[in-house]
């Protein structure tokens, strides 16, 4: 293979294999009530204990952070027709001071958002209830209390960290008096992906994203649920996949781009998997390939542009058009570089997004094959048939990313028979249908025998 710095990108299925069976090992610690504490995986409980039946009705509002987007969201559950409807909903941006600026300022712009799509669709009057898709590590302690274990991908706003997130919006909102909010239900981007699937697909219990981070949550056996009481039935873990390898488990394959990206990332450390995986890093990844092999004489005639030595420039979205039929893309992209390029440049471009991309891709069928494996020896079958409910930019918007992925899981969990569900704005309409479910998932929520983080 001519370049040598695309080499250590290029896994074999028995790497892959031993990187499905490091992750086996961490979530089995991040279960475990004595272990848990100083997992990298963290598993966390999420206190949604029933996949939806069909019979949820009703009107919600849905708030959706952590995605490219802040968005706001009034949902209608239609039972007769078993279909969630948005009726309506409005992104806000959220300017990056906001980002990584006070907390308090963060619930205020959510709360003055909400306020500003209830009073535009006459809402306001009505108390509805409100399902919060929060997209970072939480710890749940109920349906609506959920702590912030840290930021992930582009937040680090102070002052959030280890407080409770339903609390934090509720005085947001108190401080404003214009409006009050009904119940609320806390759910991860990935839970509500899966619930909104499951409403589609009643076997659907596993939720993934691939978009700005990457994650999943599965139906695990409450037995095997060691920090929350009771044995019986299944409760969804939300696993924080992103965060394998925070303890150095994964260091024989990270490369040194990984090791750059990392290092220059908001919080170094923290989210190695992720960091190989998703929209947030791969274009950052592939921009530093480039400029190695233009330095190494590889590519441009050795010139590397201004815009090519500007961290983030290079954007994930490149990726997917340079992989996208024809040369045209990635020509457009390069002259919009500023790059001096030739025929054989454009080719050995696309070789590095097509094998950033698959790297990516069988990195996440490693940890899904781990999780459709585990499901099937949890239930002691030969054989296991399921769904799993998929959202998130990588995975809707790359050319071939989904074929990959699902090419590397039928080698990885041979015995599982996995259909993929893309989900159809999860985020935002599975958060209304947890609220929906929840009545009974509240009756049935046993309280956290320890919580640590
Ligand atoms: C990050 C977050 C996680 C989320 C994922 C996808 O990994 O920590 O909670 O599900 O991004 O948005």
């Amino acid at each position: 293979f001519p370049y040598e710095c695309l080499q250590p990108f290029r896994l074999s299925v028995s790497t892959l294999q031993s990187v499905s069976t490091r992750l086996k090992k961490d979530m089995i610690r991040g279960l475990g009530k004595h272990t848990h504490h100083r997992a990298p995986v963290k598993m966390l409980p999420t206190f949604v204990r029933a996949t939806p039946d069909g019979t949820e009705k009703g009107d919600f509002l849905a708030l959706d952070l952590g995605g490219t987007n802040f968005r706001v969201l009034h949902v209608r559950i239609l039972e007769d027709e078993q279909r969630v409807v948005k009726m309506d909903s409005q992104i806000c941006a959220i300017p990056q001071e906001i980002m990584l600026g006070h907390g308090e300022k963060l619930f205020d712009h959510i709360a003055a958002c909400l306020a500003e799509f209830l009073d535009s669709h006459e809402l306001k009057g009505q108390t509805l209830p409100l399902g919060f898709t929060f997209s970072f590590p939480c710890e749940q302690l109920d349906i609506d209390k959920s702590v912030l274990i840290r930021w992930t991908k582009g937040f680090n706003c102070s002052g959030v960290e280890g407080e409770d997130v339903v609390r934090l919006l509720r005085e947001a909102i108190h401080r404003r008096g214009d409006y009050d909010i009904g119940s609320v239900a806390m759910v991860n981007d990935t839970v509500g992906t899966m619930m909104s699937c499951g409403y589609r697909d009643q076997s659907c219990e596993i939720g993934m994203i691939i978009g700005t981070g990457t994650n999943a949550c599965y139906m695990e056996e409450m037995r095997n649920v060691k920090r929350v009481e009771g044995e019986d039935g299944r409760m969804c873990i939300n696993t924080e996949w992103g965060g394998f390898g925070d303890d150095g488990s994964l260091r024989d394959i990270q490369t040194d781009f990984d090791l750059v990206v990392d290092k220059t990332s908001l919080n170094p450390g923290i989210h190695t998997y992720e960091k190989m995986i998703s929209g947030m890093y791969l274009g950052e990844i592939a921009r530093l390939v480039l400029v190695k092999l233009t330095e190494d004489k590889l590519l441009f005639d050795g010139q590397v542009s201004d815009a090519l030595q500007t961290p983030g420039r290079f954007e994930t979205r490149f990726i997917s058009e340079i992989e996208d039929t024809g040369l045209e893309n990635t020509q457009r992209i390069l002259t919009e570089l500023d790059l001096n390029w030739s025929l054989g440049d454009v080719r050995l471009v696309w070789l590095v997004c097509d094998t950033i991309s698959t790297r990516s891709a069988q990195l996440c069928a490693a940890a899904l094959a781990t999780i459709a494996n585990r499901i099937r020896n949890n239930r002691g079958l030969d054989h296991l048939k399921t769904t799993v409910g998929v959202d998130g930019t990588v995975f809707k918007k790359h050319p071939n990313f989904s074929q990959q992925l699902q090419a590397t899981v039928r080698l990885l969990a041979p015995r599982c028979d996995i259909t993929f569900l893309v989900s159809e704005d999860g985020s935002g309409k599975g958060a209304a249908m947890v609220t929906a479910v929840c009545p009974f998932c509240i009756l049935l929520t046993f309280r956290p025998v320890s919580v640590s983080f």
